[in-house]
């Protein structure tokens, strides 16, 4: 496996697990972490034996958010180089992430700041400790929710959750992130790896063609019209019968017409 010097990279049973490693910087995104989550993204696009992509963080932390000293302070006077990492800050988190073509799922495990929550909301799904802490800090540290932040909160929240914890700064933990729709799911700290990963194997055991076109389905819907929605929902299912050798026609559904399976209630055995 490649090696990163602020990532961990894992796979096991289809799944890969990015754990963001910075532990003595609270794991917080510096710009050399942002270009190794760059190419650790790039390289497992196409990698078969990784269907799912789970991000957590390494030291019980999840992410402190921007590095705040090698970002904001270290590159004030470097405009250039300030707006690039700016870009590829807001790049992986805010549109790789969302489009990219298999599942991702974060998996928070204890403190999640500011930048932290573009992660969180980039990824498909997302589960967390009960006792993790969430925080939208910038307003703490007399700033606003920058990058993709303030867009990730809208693009997810309700107005009254984003704005009032946007606004006071105050922290929350993985019950109420899971209550105002944050994430989908927490669990005692100790439970959160073997259920997070039960899901991701169960993600990673579906047909990744169906699971993309899900996915993409999903995504690129929210912003079309209905009547470009429906084109494109058209053009999908040409593109999925092509990717998988219409897989859903002569397994998925021949196998159900043969009595072999039930898919209301399981996947296709195959
Ligand atoms: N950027 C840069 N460095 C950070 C950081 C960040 N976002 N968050 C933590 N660190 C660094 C600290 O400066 C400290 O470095 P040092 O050991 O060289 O002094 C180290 O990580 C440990 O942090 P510390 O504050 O001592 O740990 P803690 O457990 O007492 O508190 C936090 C942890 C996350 C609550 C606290 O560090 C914090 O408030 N960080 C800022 C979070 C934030 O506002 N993020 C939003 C950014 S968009």
């Amino acid at each position: 496996m490649a090696k990163f010097d602020n990532l961990l990279l894992e796979k096991k049973d289809g799944v890969a697990v990015i754990t963001l490693n910075r532990p003595s910087k609270k794991n917080a995104m510096s710009p050399a972490l942002h270009r190794d989550m760059v190419a650790a993204l790039e390289l497992l696009r196409d990698d078969k034996n990784a269907r799912v992509v789970v991000i957590t963080g390494a030291g019980g932390v999840f992410c402190a958010g921007m590095d705040l000293k090698e970002f904001f302070l270290e590159l004030k006077d470097k405009p250039s180089e300030y707006e690039a990492v700016w870009k590829m800050a807001t790049e992986w988190r805010g549109r790789t992430l969302r489009y990219y073509p298999k599942p991702v799922i974060a998996m928070v495990n204890g403190f999640c700041f500011g930048g932290a929550f573009s992660i969180v909301e980039g990824c498909d799904l997302a589960f967390a400790a009960e006792e993790a802490t969430f925080g939208l800090s910038e307003i703490n540290f007399k700033l606003f929710p920058g990058g993709c932040v303030s867009k990730s909160l809208a693009n997810l929240l309700r107005p009254r959750d984003a704005l009032y914890y946007g606004m006071s700064g105050e922290t929350f933990d993985g019950v109420e992130a899971a209550r105002i729709g944050f994430i989908n799911k927490a669990f005692p700290k100790d439970k959160l790896v073997e259920q997070t990963m039960a899901v991701a194997r169960n993600l990673a055991s579906k047909d990744p063609n169906a699971m993309r076109a899900t996915k993409e389905g999903y995504r690129y819907s929210l912003e079309m019209t209905w009547d470009a929605a429906m084109n494109y929902a058209m053009a999908k299912e040409l593109e999925l019968v092509q990717r998988q050798n219409d897989a859903f026609r002569k397994e998925g559904i021949q196998d159900f017409l043969k009595g072999k399976y039930k898919p209301g209630l399981e996947a296709h055995p195959g």
